[in-house]
């Protein structure tokens, strides 16, 4: 499509395959998502307990031509009509990443397009920048979800800055690792956070680790949780997930704050599958700055967000990306 064509007219087709969800998505260059289809694996990697890296690649594979071909037709639009292709080429599951890479690749050679290998952690940095009302920079975001829990400053929207991060469990794994102890399902946030409603938060004094002034560890909390059970098997379920939630509401809702002072910033945006959790958002809403959490959709993963970051990076023009490589962890 030639370059002058209208931004609302220039479509970017993105791949995420960084987990266990095989997402495609078309978004304009102005931002708008056309469509956003995501085909989860939870169901099939929950009997386990956790994401299995070599079932996810496999389901990938059998999954990422028809999600694609769905996202495409949900958004009106053909192969010939694409501006260039997004793919997450890192950080994730190094076979499932593969399998969203060489698909991106394949799809973008066939048409000639220019390929643009996303960041996964910038496209949920910038899930906030797509829709109707998109944060503007300079913002804070804070990103949950059960991979990655960091506190991020946004300047421009090409580039982030991480100011504090978990030095072990996500915040989103320390609600599927309590959830586990407290005999729920996996994924254990929604299910924490349904119980909670049911219980006194202030039940159980758990532990608010602090690392560093803006760094995060839900690993102690975890254990808390297990100790307590271990002394008081009769202990009222609701009140400890109300109480563990609070705790980690309280861990993630603090360090915002403290960044947003310390950063003079007065604009928050939410992001990660934890963004969901019905605590966080009432807490953060009561923080003295604007907040965006974007729609649940925007804020799991998702390849809506894949695409709406690759406008501010470049993209690589044919044949050049055809030896690119997936990274587990990106420099
Ligand atoms: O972003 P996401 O879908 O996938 C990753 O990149 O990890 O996040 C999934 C995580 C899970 O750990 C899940 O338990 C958590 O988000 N989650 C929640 C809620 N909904 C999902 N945590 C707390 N409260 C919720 N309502
Ligand atoms: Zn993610």
């Amino acid at each position: 499509m030639a370059d002058g064509a209208a931004a609302r007219d220039r479509l970017i087709l993105g791949l995420e395959t960084s987990c266990d969800d095989t997402c495609a998505a078309v978004v304009t260059e102005d931002g708008e998502v056309r469509s956003n289809a995501i085909a989860s694996q939870g169901l099939l990697h929950a009997r386990y307990g956790g994401v299995v890296p070599e079932i996810a690649s496999r389901h990938h594979l059998e999954l990422i031509d028809a999600v694609t071909a769905d996202a495409l037709e949900r958004a009106g639009a053909r192969l010939d009509d694409l501006d260039r292709v997004a793919v997450t080429q890192g950080p994730g599951l190094i076979g499932a990443l593969l399998v969203g890479l060489s698909s991106a690749k394949a799809l973008a050679a066939s048409r000639r397009l220019p390929l643009v290998p996303v960041d996964h952690l910038h496209g949920h940095v910038t899930a906030s920048m797509l829709g109707p009302d998109p944060v503007e920079p300079p913002y804070l975001c804070l990103v949950a979800s059960g991979g990655h829990t960091f506190i991020a400053r946004v300047d421009e929207p090409a580039a982030y800055t991480v100011l504090g991060q978990t030095l072990d469990d996500a915040a989103g794994e320390a609600f599927d690792k309590g959830a586990r102890l407290l005999g729920l399902g996996y994924p254990g946030g929604p299910q924490i956070d349904r119980l909670a409603r049911e219980g006194n938060a202030a039940a159980f004094d758990f532990p608010r680790s602090a690392p560093g002034e803006l760094d995060f560890s839900f690993s102690g909390l975890k254990t808390a949780l297990l100790y307590r059970l271990r002394d008081d098997p009769e202990a009222s379920r609701p009140d400890l997930a109300a109480s563990y939630q609070r705790a980690i509401v309280d861990a993630l809702v603090r360090r915002a704050e403290r960044a947003l002072e310390r950063e003079r910033l007065d604009r928050l945006a939410i992001g990660g599958g934890v963004a969901a959790n019905s605590e966080l958002r009432a807490a953060a809403a009561r923080l003295g700055a604007t907040v965006w959490v974007p729609p649940r959709e925007l804020c799991t993963d998702n390849a809506a967000m894949i695409a709406g970051a690759a406008r501010f990076l470049e993209a690589l023009p044919y044949p050049d990306y055809l030896s690119l490589d997936a990274a587990a962890r990106l420099a």
